[in-house]
């Protein structure tokens, strides 16, 4: 998980397994510092290669006086940098530098109010004395290491806050990464800013420069490939990868038949026309369809089409590289790939309790893996929301910075049942009057309360009954989803307005042939997916 591009300031996180950590490394982040997170045991040499200005400890479900809980690892201290524990890192900093740490009489979980006891303190600099803090821990400071002092306390913990002003160590018994924390965010910055004497210079602008520098010395002379699906983050690493290379980079778009309306049109114009790179758009709709007549199982259609992809794309490249009067045999050949940070972090703490996936996920931009191909990663160790605003920044449009997540196997997963070209069809002129629909209304997109993060529309596998004009008829069901999410790891239900479902509902039994009845999904996540199958 080494940064490949350099980056001047930066802070290393190291997570001890709690669900919170990739929401530390957000906050920093947020806060224009750069950061990593790395395992709890991850190699010294590895974690101190990002000349980190300052270690973040995450907290964890474990006990620091269990026999086997995870270590404060002797680098950290050793290195004379700042230092801030949350929670568990807290304890951990208590039970390593001579402190006690013992079970709570009661777990303290939920909101509580800190009392800011020493005013000196940087870490309440510019904040009130009293201040709302989100608590979940079971453990507490029973006595402070020798040389620290309390700096708050809430009625609970009367060590909620410790610090040790002269060698920069500070622990935190909430949890200032959490939104129940409203001024988490200025906590964490005064760590960043006053503690570790940090400028906050970093934002992902910078970050363009510094990764077409690092494309290019990486890349060289050579050809390039990238998978293009319709989504943000290849759309974004052909982007920045067509700024560094230019011509070198070839794009293969595959067109499998189930994007949504319009989209394939939209690949080819915005990559082929308006950015002018080179494209080669394989229709595979019929291909596709074959190999998917008859299958039912969700999990199989997964299969079926991710392991498609590899092959098609397998063969266009062959075919490309053969052909390609630029490619000299022996010459290195790389392919560049939409992996983000989230995806690196995942498959880094894969094994971990409750890294096991409920679905699998295959993307349909997945690599195939006895390809002699070097892997460009540009965007490995961003966030969505940082991806979203390098594609802005390279002046990629809206409607493809901002589109919201699409599955890779497509409308396969939204189809129930078979996958016929007639049922995407159908399920693709439901799903554009939805989306228009929430267009209109501004509801597209999530912005703090309103909108929506995601929102399609699913075609069930049965038939119901409906009268039009004297007929009975027995036609489609159509289900609409809108759910609003910031990880899309729970998610609730939209609370569409009424009139906006009833025009939605009136234009797709109207508009759409075959279908008379319209209904709306209201289950949360969990226990729900977002997605149907
Ligand atoms: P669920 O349905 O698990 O979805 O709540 C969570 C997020 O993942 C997306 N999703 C997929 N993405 N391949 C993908 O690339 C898949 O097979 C897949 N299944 C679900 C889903 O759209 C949502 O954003």
């Amino acid at each position: 998980m080494s940064n490949t591009y350099s980056v001047r300031e930066a802070v290393a996180i190291l997570d001890f397994g709690s669900q919170y950590s990739q929401l530390i490394a957000r906050r920093v982040r947020e806060a224009h510092v750069y950061c990593e997170l790395f395992p709890y045991d991850a190699p010294a040499e590895e974690v101190l290669a990002l000349e980190p200005r300052g270690f973040v400890l995450s907290g964890s479900p474990n006990s620091v006086y269990e026999p086997d809980a995870p270590r404060l690892p002797d680098y950290i201290l050793d290195s004379g940098l700042p230092v801030l524990g949350i929670c568990y890192g807290m304890q951990l900093l208590t039970h390593g530098l001579g402190g006690r740490v013992a079970p709570a009489r009661r777990r303290e979980y939920g909101p509580a109010l800190l009392q800011v006891t020493d005013l000196a303190c940087p870490l309440f600099a510019e904040l009130p004395f009293v201040l709302p803090v989100w608590m979940s821990h079971s453990d507490r400071i029973e006595a402070l290491p020798p040389g620290f002092m309390v700096v708050a306390q809430t009625d609970n913990s009367p060590i909620a806050t410790m610090a040790h002003p002269v060698r920069r160590l500070y622990g935190l018994q909430f949890h200032p990464e959490v939104a129940h924390t409203p001024q988490g965010s200025q906590i964490l910055r005064n760590f960043l800013y006053r503690v570790c004497n940090l400028q906050g210079t970093w934002t992902p602008a910078h970050l363009v420069q510094e990764t077409l520098d690092a494309i290019r010395q990486q890349v060289g002379q050579g050809q390039v490939l990238c998978a293009l699906s319709g989504g943000v983050d290849s759309a974004v690493t052909a982007a920045l990868v067509h700024r560094a290379v230019g011509d070198q980079l070839t794009c293969v778009f595959v067109d499998h038949g189930l994007l949504r309306q319009g989209e394939a049109r939209q690949v080819i114009q915005t990559f082929e026309r308006e950015m002018g790179m080179r494209l080669v758009a394989v229709d595979a709709v019929q291909e596709y369809l074959a190999a998917l007549a008859g299958v039912r199982d969700p999990e199989e259609k997964r299969r079926i089409i991710g392991e498609k992809f590899v092959r098609i794309f397998e063969r266009e490249a062959a075919r490309l590289l053969a052909a390609d009067p630029a490619s000299r045999p022996g010459a290195p050949r790389f392919l560049a790939q939409g992996t983000i940070y989230p995806d690196v972090i995942e498959s880094a703490g894969a094994g971990r309790p409750g890294a096991h996936r409920i679905k699998t996920h295959h993307n349909v931009g997945g690599l195939p893996e006895d390809m002699a191909l070097e892997l460009v990663e540009p965007l490995r160790t961003l966030f969505k929301d940082e991806v979203r605003a390098v594609g802005h920044e390279l002046g990629l449009p809206d409607e493809i910075v901002y589109r919201q997540p699409f599955p890779g196997p497509g409308l396969a997963v939204r189809i129930l049942g078979d996958v016929t070209w007639e049922r995407l069809e159908t399920l693709r002129a439901a799903d554009a009057i939805l989306l228009q629909e929430l267009a209109a209304a501004g509801l597209l997109r999530q912005r703090g309360e309103g909108g929506t993060a995601q929102s399609f529309a699913v075609l069930l596998p049965v038939r119901s009954v409906g009268v039009m004009g004297d007929g009975r008829t027995y036609a489609n069901v159509v289900a609409l989803r809108a759910v609003t999410t910031d990880d899309f790891m729970t998610a609730d239900w939209a609370r569409l307005p009424y009139d906006l479902l009833a025009r939605v509902s009136n234009r797709v039994v109207n508009e759409v042939a075959g279908v008379n009845r319209v209904v709306y999904d209201i289950s949360s996540k969990p226990p729900a997916t977002i997605e149907w199958e």
